[in-house]
């Protein structure tokens, strides 16, 4: 099977032409200017954007966690990724207390075997005695390059200092990345007691007791223990001005940080925990929506490279049932949002629209930096002979509501209810085979991918 594509704007992290692509199979095979090659399929892409395939590399799908499980499994989860112009993301396996990661790492390839786009896995490490250190090998050997690490949530994904050095010392050795999810969990866990002992339970008490300050602190430490180990970082879902200048600090130092920050946090803000009727649980999340002002912090974090990557942080909890389950206190609320099909859209609107970004910017954020940093490029991330034909194919003058009512999440609500976008997604290809085209779904469970990542220090070479 071949497939031309023609007469599109190509758009990739630092080129921006009008030309053809052709892809034999899977793979982009050739590319130029009126390309006079026949193919078994040939698409028209005057005026419209030719850009690298999405790469999520922070989604939570089919995920125990809060007492229920996330409403998105593999199929349903990468579906609905790939009407937003993702084709390929990386989730979390997760490592029980202890399990070896073997194990868990069985439970999730078994649970992504309903891809219907290519992914991968980082390991959530929750217990890594000593002697346990060579599993952190046999991981990166299996193409697992990263593993992420919490130093919140007490009891049930929290590890200590000791655990996290331990991880880094062995990732600065093995070449792999370990992404944090830093917030102070200790403080946080005596805060949150404070507000439920004083019936300060509705969701707003979510975030009022988790201060940016111990978003600050716990990145400054993870910046720490990252340099003592002399390993690279990464650290997950930043969300304040706080935790963004200890990036830029140790950036300025030299020092291999690095972090994402998600659609979320950049576009809502702490009122929006204060809705009525309990809606505040649609937006109880971790780290929380902060004050409005971090937000122009944060599009500048991306515009400086402060920021690399622009994930979701998909962790959808359905309103009715799964969010009702902290109706009496926000403690019992399951954290998390939906917003993989989101992504591309917002950040296009709000981003490139909005002129936050280029539109050059806006590729590198979500499909090239992502695909370097965690060992994809240029298989994934880059529109270049060899890489996989992952294509989007936006229509830059398509208007969009987004709306629960007709996204493809398996979700009842939607953080962005009634956001109107220019630009959407109007083809997607994977690995050469058209998956939608305009609105229409020609993709199938199982037709996804693992892929195996190089390491970091692979990447970067
Ligand atoms: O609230 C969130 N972010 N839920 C998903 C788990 C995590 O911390 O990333
Ligand atoms: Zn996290
Ligand atoms: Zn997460």
């Amino acid at each position: 099977m071949s497939t031309l594509i023609r007469n599109g704007r190509i758009i990739t992290a630092e080129q921006d032409y009008i030309g053809d692509l052709y892809i034999e199979k899977d793979k982009i095979t050739t590319i130029g200017v009126n390309l006079q090659t026949q193919a078994d399929k040939v698409i028209d892409a005057r005026g419209k954007y030719v850009i690298p395939g999405g790469v999520d590399v922070h989604t939570h799908l089919d995920m125990p966690f809060g007492g229920t499980v996330s409403s998105d499994d593999f199929e349903t989860g990468t579906r609905a990724a790939a009407f937003g112009g993702t084709t390929c993301l990386i989730d979390f396996a997760i490592q029980s207390k202890g399990q070896k990661m073997r194990e868990a790492l069985d439970i999730w390839w078994k649970k992504g075997e309903k891809a219907t786009t290519d992914y991968s896995l980082h390991m959530i490490i929750t217990d890594l005695p000593e002697a346990h250190l060579e599993d952190m090998n046999e991981m990166v050997r299996e193409g697992l390059t990263s593993f992420k690490l919490f130093m919140a949530y007490p009891n049930v994904l929290m590890v200590d200092d000791a655990t996290i050095f331990r991880a880094l010392r062995q990732t600065g050795q093995n070449g792999a990345l370990v992404c944090m999810h830093a917030e102070n969990g200790s403080v946080i866990d005596l805060l949150v007691q404070k507000a439920v002992a004083e019936g300060k339970v509705a969701p707003i008490y979510h975030a009022l007791t988790r201060p940016t300050t111990a978003e600050g602190e716990a990145v400054n430490r993870a910046i720490a223990l990252a340099e003592m180990a002399s390993a690279p970082v990464y650290i997950v879902h930043l969300s304040s001005a706080d935790a963004l200048e200890k990036v830029a600090e140790a950036r300025d130092k030299g020092v291999p940080v690095f972090a994402e920050t998600c659609p979320q946090y950049l576009l809502l803000s702490i009122e929006d925990l204060e809705r009525p009727n309990f809606e505040g649980a649609k937006y109880v999340f971790t780290p929380p929506l902060r004050e409005k002002w971090h937000q122009d912090k944060l599009w500048e974090g991306l515009r400086k490279n402060t920021l690399q990557v622009v994930s979701t942080d998909h962790c959808p909890f359905c309103f009715k049932e799964q969010k009702e389950l902290g109706r009496d206190s926000f403690a019992k609320i399951p954290n998390g949002g939906p917003g993989v099909e989101n992504r591309l859209q917002l950040l296009f609107h709000h981003g490139v629209n909005k002129k936050r970004i280029t539109l050059n910017r806006w590729v590198e954020l979500l499909s090239t930096a992502p695909a370097k940093m965690f060992g994809l490029y240029p298989r994934k991330g880059a529109i270049s002979i060899g890489s996989d034909a992952d294509i989007v194919i936006w229509d830059p003058n398509k208007e969009h509501t987004i709306s629960a009512k007709t996204h493809h999440m398996n979700v009842d609500y939607s953080m962005f209810e009634g956001f109107k976008v220019k630009g959407n997604v109007e083809t997607i290809l994977l690995r050469g085979e058209t998956i939608v085209d305009k609105e229409k779904w020609l993709g199938k469970a199982g037709r996804g991918q693992f892929i195996k990542r190089d390491t970091y220090a692979g990447a970067w070479k």
